[in-house]
């Protein structure tokens, strides 16, 4: 099978020709129909993160059982999966509270399997990582089966894709991390398919105001006709905060991060109204700060929050917003714009950094 794959971190992606061996207990094999390049890929792609390699690359995918191992009881062969990026062990302290987003033996951060091996080979058989397990830029791949969620019947295989990653995040962000209330004030920084699915859950969630901010013009545009009400040009920092008070009477009550910069971090934590929450959903390079002054987030009573995978319980949250999908309250097709081969995404990075675009599908088949 053909997959896109890095030697190390900070290297640029090789396509090889790869074999995958069949799963064992408590294991899936996928014919994966469509993958998003999301951010994160290329965060490992420039090194911003260290990571083990050679690794498939791609977190954000969806595909059709061929085959389980034994144990499986869900899903079936034949299945449409959005795949989960953080799958689950249900055996640590967290996933016992029902927090699966926390799970600490979770096999996705070693980029294994449960069991510590890998199913991906090189004909010399050299043993090949797949991203968070799940290495979704590959005709086809080996998951936790926890990882792989079935889809309601209808749902589009590039739509179940999105929710492995983008949707789950932002949408989450909106409604199980920060619990938008309906009439709540909003800003949201960046607007890549994190940030616009973070403005389709603040219309969801019935928000009132819906401030939309990017430094690129066609995202105020999209953002708009995803529901934002005003949407701001980012300038330098005294201006776009400048603007977002403007617009929010103030200051927003809830202002989510969703580009990752220190910058942009601090700005959402100064624009807010007393009493606001700052929802940090982008992620910086490892070893960055960001900085507040201490008082006013005192006085004012002000709280930041970490947001990640928007707060997921995969094997409940796909569901729904799959079902949000089908019934036409979640427009993920919006956030797709161009849909592309593997070799392709070398060069959907470079647009990525310049801001260009909408989300990239990598189709397979
Ligand atoms: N001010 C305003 N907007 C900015 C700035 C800035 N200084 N810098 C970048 N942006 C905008 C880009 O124009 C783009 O629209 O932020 C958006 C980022 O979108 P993507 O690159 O598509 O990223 P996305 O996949 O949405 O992920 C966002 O979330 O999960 C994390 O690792 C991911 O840190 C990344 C973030
Ligand atoms: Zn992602």
């Amino acid at each position: 099978m053909r997959a896109a794959v890095i030697e190390h971190a900070g290297e640029p992606i090789r396509i090889e020709d790869l074999t995958l061996d069949g799963p064992r207990e408590g294991e899936v094999a996928v014919r994966m129909l469509a993958s998003g390049v999301c951010h994160s890929d290329l965060h490992v792609r420039d090194g911003d993160w260290e990571r083990p390699g050679p690794i498939v690359l791609g977190h954000e995918g969806a595909g059709v059982v061929e085959a389980v191992g034994s144990g499986v009881e869900s899903p079936r062969a034949g299945d449409l999966v959005a795949l989960s990026w953080y799958a689950p062990c249900h055996h640590c302290a967290e996933c016992g509270k029902g927090r699966d987003w926390l799970c600490t033996g979770s096999p996705s951060l070693r980029h294994r399997m449960a069991d510590g091996t890998t199913r991906v080979h090189r004909a010399d058989g050299g043993e090949i990582l797949a991203y968070l397990s799940i290495g979704t830029f590959a005709e086809r791949q080996v998951v936790p089966a926890s990882a792989a969620i079935p889809m309601p019947d209808g749902m589009s295989a590039e739509a179940a894709a999105l929710i492995g990653c983008c949707v789950t995040t932002g949408v989450g962000a909106a409604l199980k991390t920060a619990e938008l209330a309906p009439g709540t004030n909003v800003v949201v920084l960046g607007l890549g398919g994190v940030g616009l699915s973070i403005v389709m859950g603040a219309v969801i969630a019935k928000a009132r105001i819906i401030v939309a901010v990017d430094r690129v013009p066609s995202k105020l545009e999209i953002a708009r006709e995803l529901g934002a009400t005003h949407t701001v040009l980012a300038g330098d920092a005294a201006t776009t905060i400048e603007a977002i008070k403007d617009a929010t009477d103030g200051g927003p009550d809830v202002a989510f991060e969703a580009i990752g910069l220190p910058a942009t971090i601090e700005q959402a934590i100064e624009s807010l109204r007393p009493g606001g929450t700052a929802v940090l959903v982008g992620l910086t390079p490892f070893g960055q700060r960001a900085s507040f002054e201490a008082f006013p987030l005192v006085d004012g009573g002000r709280r930041i929050v970490g947001s990640n995978y928007g707060s997921a319980v995969a094997s409940v949250d796909f569901p729904r917003y799959a079902q949000l999908y089908l019934e036409g309250q979640l427009p993920i097709d919006r956030l797709i714009d161009r849909r592309i081969g593997l070799a392709d995404v070398e060069a959907t990075f470079d647009r990525m950094r310049r801001g260009e675009g909408l989300r990239s599908v990598v189709m397979f088949g």
